[in-house]
């Protein structure tokens, strides 16, 4: 734990980064793991603050979790939700509320906490409420809690209003295990859903469509234990795209997956970032100049929001004025005050942000108020000459396994 990160900008980064199994994968099948009848075995499990924390909320009910490098191994035994509303566990994280389809399922009353999580602007859960209470699961409000109560629950055909990640992931876990065939229409796509409809598929679960928006379930009756690889976490490899490009350096990404990144890379290539596939992984180079663009965040495939913070950095020190967009949380901008206290020039005009690119960034005492703004802080730090300091750091490490590590290895001067 760390509360900042000091770094000593200016050096290009060369070498070979590996980039950690995915956040927003890991922990939904955390939530998922949940309904297994014997022990579910993860690889590839990135060593995070978030991880940590929804593996001490299982263990908190009554879950035996053990960890070791980069695998865990979960029993879930008799659970006690006794003291789960007062949690400080479930209170940290947003995916707590992923649990509730499947608490419920065990136990037919649970009370939760409201979700934590980034405090990336309004962050609603109707939609959440919605797809379980077309299960016939009931929920009420109550003091910062959710209270989860359900009888017999019902196969059910629910439209999501908006792709909701988490929303869609709620109802493909609570569908599971819940007799008929449900329906979710209007679904999330991202890759990260497609994982934990095969993490689930693996313990014996039948869903078809996912990376679709039509996800069709047979519930059964019971999931087995089951021994399932994390998917690569394309936003790390996004994050560490853009560090080459910004520091005019060369980096060989390994341990991913490119088809998962083609807005992003296509942005890249837009502003003349050479990224290219290779035998050995992704490589990732810059040109002397950088070039301006245009982004519009989206649901997948489109531009991923959570990497707007980050690529925002990167159109800062691009030649010319750019625009990003953001559609999903609209007021995602945390990081803009602190990029201009280092010299960018960023108007923010309602959902949009205005960059009038500069030659370089100034060092300076920066603060981290979400994972993906420390990110776009750090990048920032890397850029500029003398020294910068990222501070509320424990975010970065919410979301990123190893980051210090990782960028030293790779000639950063970070610590
Ligand atoms: C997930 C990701 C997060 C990413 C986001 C969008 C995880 C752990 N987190 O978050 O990193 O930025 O997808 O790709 O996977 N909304 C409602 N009501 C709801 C649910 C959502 O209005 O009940 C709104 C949100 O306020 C937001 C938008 O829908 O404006 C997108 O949210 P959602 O797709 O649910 O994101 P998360 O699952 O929270």
């Amino acid at each position: 734990m760390m509360d900042k990160i000091v770094i000593n900008g200016g050096n290009s980064l060369k070498g070979t980064v590996y980039i950690s199994g995915a956040k927003n994968a890991v922990l939904p099948i955390l939530a998922a793991s949940i309904l297994a009848s014997d022990e579910v075995i993860l690889s590839n499990v990135p060593r995070l603050l978030d991880v940590f924390a929804k593996t001490k909320l299982l263990c908190n009910i009554g879950a035996n979790v053990e960890s070791n490098e980069n695998i865990l191994k979960i029993r879930i035994g008799n659970l006690d939700l006794t003291e789960l509303a007062n949690d400080f566990y479930a209170r940290q994280i947003r995916t707590s509320v992923l649990m509730l389809g499947a608490l419920v399922h065990r136990q037919k009353e649970v009370k939760m906490p409201l979700p934590g999580g980034c405090t990336i602007g309004e962050r609603g859960v109707d939609l959440h409420i919605l797809a379980l209470s077309n299960f016939g699961i009931k929920i009420d409000i109550i003091n910062g809690c959710f209270k989860a109560t359900a009888g017999k629950l019902h196969a059910c055909d629910t439209v999501l209003s908006f792709p909701s990640v988490g929303a869609t992931e709620n109802a493909i876990i609570t569908a599971s295990v819940v007799e008929g065939t449900s329906f979710i229409r209007n679904a999330a796509k991202e890759p990260e859903i497609v994982d934990l409809a095969n993490f689930l598929n693996s313990m014996g679960a039948e869903i078809s469509g996912a990376g679709t928006n039509i996800i069709e379930i047979n519930g059964v009756r019971e999931l087995n234990g089951t021994k399932y690889a994390i998917m690569p976490d394309r936003i790390e490899t996004g994050t560490y795209m853009v560090m080459a490009a910004a520091t005019g350096g060369d980096l060989l990404i390994k341990n991913t997956d490119l088809q998962l990144l083609e807005s992003v890379v296509s942005a890249l290539i837009r502003m003349g970032v050479c990224v290219r596939e290779t035998k050995e992984g992704v490589r990732v180079s810059s040109s002397d100049c950088l070039l301006s663009t245009d982004i519009i965040t989206a649901v997948y495939p489109g531009f991923p929001t959570d990497m707007q913070p980050i690529i925002t950095t990167l159109l800062s020190v691009a030649k010319g004025e750019s625009t990003i967009e953001e559609t999903i949380f609209k007021n995602r901008f945390d990081h803009v005050p602190e990029l201009i206290k280092m010299g960018a020039k960023i108007k923010i005009k309602r959902n949009t942000l205005h960059i009038t690119g500069v030659n370089k960034l100034h060092a300076g005492v920066v603060n981290s108020n979400d994972i993906r703004t420390g990110a776009s802080l750090l990048i920032a730090g890397l850029i500029a000459n003398g020294t910068t300091t990222v501070t509320n750091a424990n975010q970065i490490f919410r979301g990123y396994e190893e980051p210090i590590g990782k960028l030293v290895a790779v000639g950063a001067r970070v610590d």
